[in-house]
């Protein structure tokens, strides 16, 4: 069946869609539907399994490994979510999957999975665009933001300033010109020696690092006065890479410079990512940012955002820690406001996947 064929439930039941996630090394799979009293979206029941011990041996992901792994996960993971929900796979009204972009065979696993349930169910498939699952996460969230909103996508793979006006309608107002915020993390913990992922754990150690300490280390702020909404981290890690090596001569950081080197590097990446969101919503005109993505997760990042909007009178949403990383609530989220608000994907879906995908043509 496709997406057009679809005729919403006519009894008082609203949508029930499934969402699958498998574009990098997390296996999620959720059931959302609409609160029919309030109109909500609400998250019935989702089950997760992230690969991050089984790469950690590797110093990040290896993509043949993730693929293998998300065959072995979603049909286990597709029973928990259902006995979660208390759910019946026969109620389901359609499925939504990552389409992209992410690694391609991994992206493959969740796409051959949602078109072979949907063919044997004979429900509509709906391909999803990450980036989108992640800034409408928040409207899972107890107070969800309302349209339009300034969107900071900030992941792994991607850094950028959106401006939201409503489902599908997404203008791009900036992003990273090489590194993304997450990568920016991740590359300057692994120069700390700090495991994969780096971000959670270089959060961790700049929480116990003496602010004295701190203070003495200049870092750079790349762009931060470029007057455009463009991004750029790979600046930073060559900043850390020589301090690093400044310390190796003399014998190795000791355990309070390293602490105190990722609150530097945490707070250097946190200042332009807040200059440039306050900036966007001057430039819109706008009061409401949403912040999504694996960096949203990053708790200094989170309070000095709401000590900057509280100052302009602006708002901020977050969402909800769980659903910040790549989860199969927020693809499950998408797909079910693009079936209800009419405004279809552009892309057919079918068993081919867009590892590399602009937004804007989702
Ligand atoms: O959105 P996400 O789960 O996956 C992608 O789509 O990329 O984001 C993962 C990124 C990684 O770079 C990870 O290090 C970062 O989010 N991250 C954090 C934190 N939690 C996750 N970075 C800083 N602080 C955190 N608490
Ligand atoms: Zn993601």
């Amino acid at each position: 069946m496709t997406v057009t064929d679809f005729v919403a439930p006519n009894h008082a039941r609203a949508p029930l869609v499934l969402g699958v996630e498998s574009s990098c090394d997390e296996t999620g799979v959720a059931l959302v539907t609409l609160n029919t009293q309030t109109g909500a979206p609400l998250l019935l029941g989702q089950a997760l399994h992230t690969q991050v011990a089984m790469h950690a041996a590797y110093g990040g992901v290896v993509p043949e490994l993730a693929s293998r792994d998300h065959i072995r996960r979603v049909v286990p993971l597709l029973r928990q979510t259902l006995a979660a929900a208390r759910v019946e796979l026969a109620d389901v009204d359609a499925i939504a999957y990552t389409a992209g972009p992410g690694l391609a065979g991994a992206l493959l696993v969740g796409s051959a999975f949602a078109e072979a349930l949907a063919f044997a169910l004979n429900k509509p498939v709906l391909p999803v665009h990450h980036l989108e699952g992640h800034l409408l996460s928040p409207l899972l969230a107890a107070e969800p933001p309302q349209f339009p909103f300034v969107a900071l996508l900030v992941s792994g793979g991607h850094t950028q300033l959106m401006r939201v006006s409503g489902v599908g309608a997404y203008e791009l107002l900036g992003e990273t010109l090489d590194d993304a915020a997450g990568e920016a993390f991740d590359k300057t913990a692994k120069l700390l020696g700090l495991g994969y992922p780096g971000g959670p754990a270089l959060a961790q150690l700049a929480e116990t690092a003496d602010p004295v300490l701190v203070a003495e280390i200049k870092l750079p702020r790349p762009m931060l006065h470029s007057g455009d909404l463009e991004f750029s981290f790979a600046g930073l890690k060559t900043a850390v890479l020589t301090r690093v090596k400044a310390a190796e001569a003399e014998g190795g950081l000791t355990d309070a410079g390293r602490a105190a080197l990722a609150a530097a590097v945490q707070a250097a990446i946190t200042d332009v990512l807040v200059a440039k969101c306050i900036q966007a919503l001057k430039q819109t005109g706008l009061s409401r940012l949403v912040v999504a993505g694996g960096v949203g997760a990053n708790r200094h990042l989170r309070a000095t955002l709401m000590t900057a909007c509280k100052r302009r009178k602006a708002e901020v949403f977050f969402p909800e820690l769980s659903l910040c990383t790549d989860n199969g609530g927020m693809i499950a989220l998408a797909g079910l406001l693009r079936l209800t608000s009419g405004v279809l994907p552009k892309t057919a879906g079918g068993f081919s996947v867009q590892p590399r995908w602009p937004l804007i043509d989702a």
